[in-house]
């Protein structure tokens, strides 16, 4: 099978606008509210947290999905090809976009001399973390990979969610035991640990065990799991880890947005673009 089947087969894009007519078509969706409403709302959230009122750099995120490549030149992982098939073969399907994945894939591979673990807060069928465990296995990297999720879909919103509803990302029924196997299929059961429930009561949990991480991806896309997971994490990345926030540009995801902002607020964090609406930042 040529790499373009294989990347068929293993990228799962019918829940996002992947061709160009189904970005235009999103966009004339999403346009008119974004700016008639949700930027509106958002800045209103933002004088309300007391960050600086204007963003300019909002008003760009729906283009952003126009976007098909990562902006940064770093490498991918090795065995990237090879473990993609491994995926295929075990039943996982990724549902994040290529370019992003492989946007993130390049900053997790370059924190692989850090000692410490990666966890992805907001894991939704599992898929983008077992790639990372499985990654990690076979470059011999010492870490778990922890995956944080209610895994019964998207918990409350907040009034700062204008665009997201309760029960969004819900997984097909059982999806923790069929992580569990995959996981198994895959080799990987004893580097991953899947913590199902709210991130506060997973953290709660976590946190009498002096975790450290070298990698952190934060894709909950709300306010509040958003800003609970900066809180947590940032602080425990090593010295030349990092962290990817998948939803910071996302047209739908303001509240997520506002949540890093005001973490960000006041701290030594550079946001750099990644690839369409994720971005990094090197702790
Ligand atoms: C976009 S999905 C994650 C996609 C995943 N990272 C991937 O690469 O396929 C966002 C997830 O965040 C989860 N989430 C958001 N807030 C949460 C919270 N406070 N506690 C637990 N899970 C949360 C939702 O349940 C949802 O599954």
């Amino acid at each position: 099978m040529d790499a373009d089947s294989m990347m068929a087969e293993v990228f799962d894009d019918g829940h996002y606008a992947s061709t160009l007519g189904q970005k235009i078509k999103r966009s004339f969706q999403l346009g008119p509210k974004y700016y008639s409403f949700d930027i509106p709302r958002y800045l209103l959230g933002r004088r309300a947290l007391k960050l600086p009122v204007f963003d300019w750099d909002a008003l760009w995120s729906p283009l952003r999905e126009f976007g098909q490549k990562r902006v940064n030149e770093l490498p991918l992982p090795n065995g990237y090809p090879e473990v993609l098939g491994r995926l295929r073969d075990a039943g996982v399907r990724l549902t994040i976009p290529r370019h992003r994945l492989e946007g993130l894939l390049t900053i997790w591979w370059s924190t692989r001399e850090v000692r410490g673990d990666v966890i992805e807060c907001g894991s939704y069928r599992g898929a983008t973390a077992l790639l990372l465990a499985l990654l990690g296995k076979i470059n011999q990297i010492d870490q778990a990979t922890l995956m944080l999720d209610t895994f019964a879909g998207m918990p409350q919103t907040s009034k700062y969610d204008v665009s997201r509803q309760p029960g969004e990302f819900l997984p097909p029924e059982g999806q923790v035991a069929v992580i569990r196997r995959q996981a198994e299929s895959l080799g990987v059961a004893d580097r991953t640990e899947i913590h199902q429930g709210l991130f506060h009561d997973s953290f709660r949990n976590l946190a009498g065990r002096r975790r450290s991480f070298a990698f952190v991806h934060i894709d909950a896309n709300i306010y509040e799991g958003t800003l609970e997971a900066c809180q947590f994490t940032i602080p425990r990345i090593v010295e030349g880890g990092a962290v990817v926030f998948d939803d910071y540009n996302g047209p739908c995801d303001l509240g997520a947005r506002l949540a890093i902002e005001q973490f960000c607020a006041g701290q030594k964090i550079k946001l750099m673009p990644l690839a369409g609406s994720s971005v990094w930042a090197r702790v």
